[in-house]
């Protein structure tokens, strides 16, 4: 289906989570996962609007930017809503001993973002009937592969990508229209913003994703979706 980059979007995009969030009632209820970009201050506003049966969580891996900080305590004001924050094992954290093997291998990479982000996420969709997440097809030729709905077999879960045909056009449109708090760091050159020892801004003709894990030929993608 190809939605216009208008108010039927958006009426079309809370009731498609409605839906979603009704029909998964008896299976544990969804999860929408935010980092606060721009797609997912979308669905949290259609979560919000359709007052969906939805929780809304972010996973805190302690490395967020100040700026990000900042956008979610703005989203939990302009929303009236806290959104949970999920925190990594201390234990864990410890043994990771420090940021230099994320810079030194892919495998160490991977690790930290295990314990700080796969971990964590793991535990909050335990017994959880499906995922909501902000990908978008335009993102990566790997996200431009992906079903707006999926059973992702590593996870073990339903999962939902309602805005996977967005635009940028659309989502601009509709960050325009709904009034959302965006994170101050898009317009300082940062498409697609991460962890800030692993983000760096984008060049106008550079693809989205290249300032994520920019020291890395990997398929850009910390494990919360399959790479
Ligand atoms: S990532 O895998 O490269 O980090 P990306 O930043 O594109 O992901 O975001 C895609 C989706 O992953 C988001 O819409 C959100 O559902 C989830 N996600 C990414 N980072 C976080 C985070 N820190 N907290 C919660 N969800 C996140
Ligand atoms: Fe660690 Fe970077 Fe992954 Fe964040 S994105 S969890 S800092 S490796």
């Amino acid at each position: 289906m190809v939605l216009a980059p208008n108010t039927t979007s958006l009426d079309v995009l809370v009731r498609e989570i409605e839906t979603i969030a009704t029909e998964q009632l008896k299976s544990g209820g969804v999860v929408l996962t935010t980092s606060f970009s721009k797609e997912d201050q979308i669905l949290t506003w259609a979560v919000m609007e359709g007052g969906a049966d939805v929780e809304v969580v972010s996973l805190d891996t302690g490395y967020l930017f100040p700026a990000t900080r900042q956008t979610w305590e703005a989203t939990q004001l302009h929303f009236g809503r806290e959104i949970r924050a999920l925190r990594p094992n201390e234990a864990e954290v410890v043994s990771l001993d420090g940021l230099d093997r994320i810079y030194q291998s892919t495998e160490g990479r991977k690790q930290c973002c295990s314990v700080r982000k796969i971990q964590p996420l793991r535990a909050a969709l335990a017994g959880k009937g499906a995922w909501l997440t902000g990908l978008r097809r335009a993102h990566s030729p790997n996200r431009a592969a992906m079903e707006r709905r999926e059973r992702d077999a590593a996870w073990g879960i339903l999962k939902f990508h309602p805005l996977l045909e967005w635009d940028d056009q659309m989502l601009d449109s509709a960050v325009a229209s709904t009034g959302v708090p965006v994170n101050p760091l898009h317009s300082m050159g940062y498409p697609s913003i991460g962890c800030a020892p692993c983000t760096r801004p984008v060049l106008p003709h550079e693809d989205p994703r290249a300032g994520r894990w920019w020291w890395e030929s990997s398929s850009k993608e910390c494990g919360l979706h399959r790479g």
